[in-house]
């Protein structure tokens, strides 16, 4: 199928204005023109097509793509709204009720605002928590208004309304909605409006009152091109300068919704006001000229928990690798298991209300767990460096969320992030090495990660560089961990400062203050600090080119805060490696360098634990 574009149906009711004939050329006997249905399979007015037929007839499942064949029938209907006059105060019911009750699909859906006329606004959500009693009593008495939130609004802006929550569009807005699949209103107050038979529309108080949701309402948009995601549509917008190619990769179309501007789509003109399917299977293509583009299409949501010795990191990942939102908290290793468990849990939600998800909006929680890792059982065996062992922590964690829980070393995580998604993508074999509160390691042969015998194995943190050496956290002595993590490298340099009263890292450090920053800072200014340096990237060199002789990787991958240092730590260790390294030169090249991802392989790499 070629890139269609589409007819949209046009809706004539009361409140509605001649924007949409008017700014976007919409071809339509309705007046007024309140609504066009751009992409829209409902029975209600079905998006048409040049051929003449609907969309939906004319589209199979693999131009649809495999997420949306993840739902009983099509999630998405995509409007332009013109409201002259104000919409009615009302409330669409969510999944559970409407399934439930009205043989439909409930209603979440969430506005662009294309266009707003001088005073333009609209009413969401209640500006208080209030009681069914006072909610009802507002009604009657036509106060109603006096307890929603009244936004001013802006071109640009994003509005997002989960189901359940009570709202209006007011006079002046010009706005293109993205929504669920479905015609459900419950209108709450009309402003005793008649349309142009003399009729009043029906009200539906009692519906309404069974469904609204009473909690105090904020508007929560996401920053940065993403609009609003949700199990039913992802909304992204794309301004599009120039010249720029993007593509479909099987799992969804994309609807291309140009909100102002024109250029072309693989040479098709495009005009503001115009809406084009891109079939999922159709994959690249080139938008080009100056426009605004909404695109939506439908995609899987992943929670990514990379669990560390001082900080849980966490992020929602969609199926394309993109993290959405992120946010860490303190692990509180000291709160104990259950302790660090209710932070994960938290960290969970908080991450979920930022994208005005639900967990039935998300697809699984995986999560990277230092230590011995059984992933079948969904249990820590061991872990040193949280001092936790025979923890059952995914059961915990799904019972906690109602969503299924996979856990990996946070290592192996890292690596399988990295080989999907970052610098070890396209390398057959790479080994992946993060140096932080401990040495992890995750290794990937053939493209496939090694993980030995019920996933305890890859543990090169703890094999011994320096026989009966420091002290490591697993009980052994001269452990690789011992000499390259974070945590070993601070000692050093606390060991230095203490041992040189006349050192310059105490300009600016105290022992309480050191990082593995510290001794980099003054590496050019102070003999201490390159000493901690210096003996640091050797013990580093020594176990890079125990894994080099060990895998001949193509590629060794450096993770953890101390990457920040960039060059500063890859040449010298490079230089150690091709010096030292078996056969030297002879062999095939091994190249270290910064994981691509940085801190993010961990929390990618955890939620492609479900890709
Ligand atoms: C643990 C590993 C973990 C690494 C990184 C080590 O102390 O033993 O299992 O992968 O730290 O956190």
């Amino acid at each position: 199928m070629k890139i269609q574009k589409l007819y949209p149906i046009c809706k004539d009711y009361l409140w509605g204005g001649i924007k949409l004939k008017e700014k976007y050329g919409k071809k339509t006997d309705c007046t007024p023109c309140a609504e066009s249905w751009e992409l829209s399979f409902h029975k209600d007015g079905k998006t048409l097509l040049e051929s003449g037929k609907t969309l939906e007839e004319s589209v199979t499942a693999e131009q649809l793509g495999t997420n949306a064949a993840d739902f009983s029938f099509f999630p998405v209907l995509i409007k332009f709204i013109d409201a002259r006059g104000d919409l009615s105060v009302q409330v669409h019911p969510s999944d559970d009720y409407a399934l439930a009750n009205e043989n439909s699909f409930g209603k979440t859906e969430m506005w662009y605002i294309v266009e707003a006329n001088e005073g333009a606004g609209l009413y969401l959500g209640f500006n208080r928590e209030v009681t069914r009693e006072e909610y009802e009593k507002a009604i009657k008495e036509n106060t109603l208004t006096d307890l929603l939130n009244f936004y001013k609004v802006k071109a640009g802006e994003c509005y997002f309304i989960p189901s359940g929550t009570i709202h209006a569009i007011g006079s002046g807005c010009l706005i293109c909605e993205i929504q669920q699949n479905s015609n459900l209103t419950y209108r709450v107050y009309d402003y005793g409006r008649r349309d142009k038979y003399g009729n009043t529309r029906e009200l539906h108080i009692d519906k309404a009152l069974l469904v609204t949701k009473l909690q105090k309402h904020e508007n929560k948009s996401v920053s940065g091109d993403v609009l609003g995601v949700s199990k039913y549509f992802n909304v992204t917008k794309l301004n599009i300068n120039g010249k720029r190619q993007n593509a479909t990769s099987g799992k969804s179309f994309h609807c291309l919704t140009c909100v102002n501007g024109q250029g072309t789509l693989d040479g098709q003109r495009v005009s503001a006001g115009d809406s084009f399917f891109v079939p999922a299977d159709y994959g690249k293509y080139t938008l080009e000229g100056d426009m605004e583009i909404i695109m939506t299409d439908i995609r899987k949501y992943y929670i990514g928990i990379d669990l560390g010795g001082t900080f849980i990191k966490g992020g929602i990942v969609d199926d394309e690798g993109n993290i959405i939102v992120r946010d860490k908290v303190p692990t509180e290793r000291e709160k104990g298991a259950d302790g660090v468990v209710a932070n994960i849990v938290k960290l969970c939600h908080l991450l979920m209300d930022k994208l005005n998800l639900t967990a039935a909006d998300v697809v699984g929680v995986g999560m990277g767990v230092p230590g011995m890792i059984d992933s079948e059982q969904g249990q820590v065996v061991y872990s040193n460096n949280l001092g936790w062992a025979d923890f059952s922590i995914s059961k915990k964690v799904e019972a906690a969320l109602g969503l299924p829980v996979r856990i990996a070393n946070d290592a192996n995580v890292a690596a399988l992030g990295e080989a999907k998604f970052g610098s070890g993508k396209g390398c057959r074999t790479s080994v992946m090495i993060t140096l932080g509160t401990g040495v992890g390691s995750g290794i990937v042969i053939e493209g496939k990660l090694f993980e030995g015998n019920r996933s305890a194995g890859a543990e090169i943190g703890h094999s011994v560089i320096v026989a009966g050496g420091e002290q490591c956290t697993c009980g052994r002595r001269g452990c690789f961990e011992a000499y390259a993590s974070a945590t070993a490298l601070i000692r050093d340099t606390k060991r230095a400062m203490e041992a040189h009263p006349e050192s310059r890292m105490w300009e600016t450090y105290t022992l309480d203050s050191v990082t593995g920053k510290t001794p980099f800072d003054y590496y050019d200014t102070d003999d201490a600090a390159r000493a901690v340096v210096d003996g640091y990237i050797e013990k580093l060199g020594v176990g890079i080119t125990n894994i080099a002789n060990e895998f001949r990787p193509e590629m060794i991958m450096l993770g953890g805060g101390v990457c920040s240092e960039g060059e500063r730590l890859t040449r010298p260790l490079q230089d150690f490696l091709d010096h030292e390294i078996f056969a030297g030169k002879r062999g095939p090249e091994v190249k270290i360098t910064i994981a691509k991802l940085e801190n993010d392989a961990g929390l990618l790499g955890a939620a492609a634990l479900f890709m």
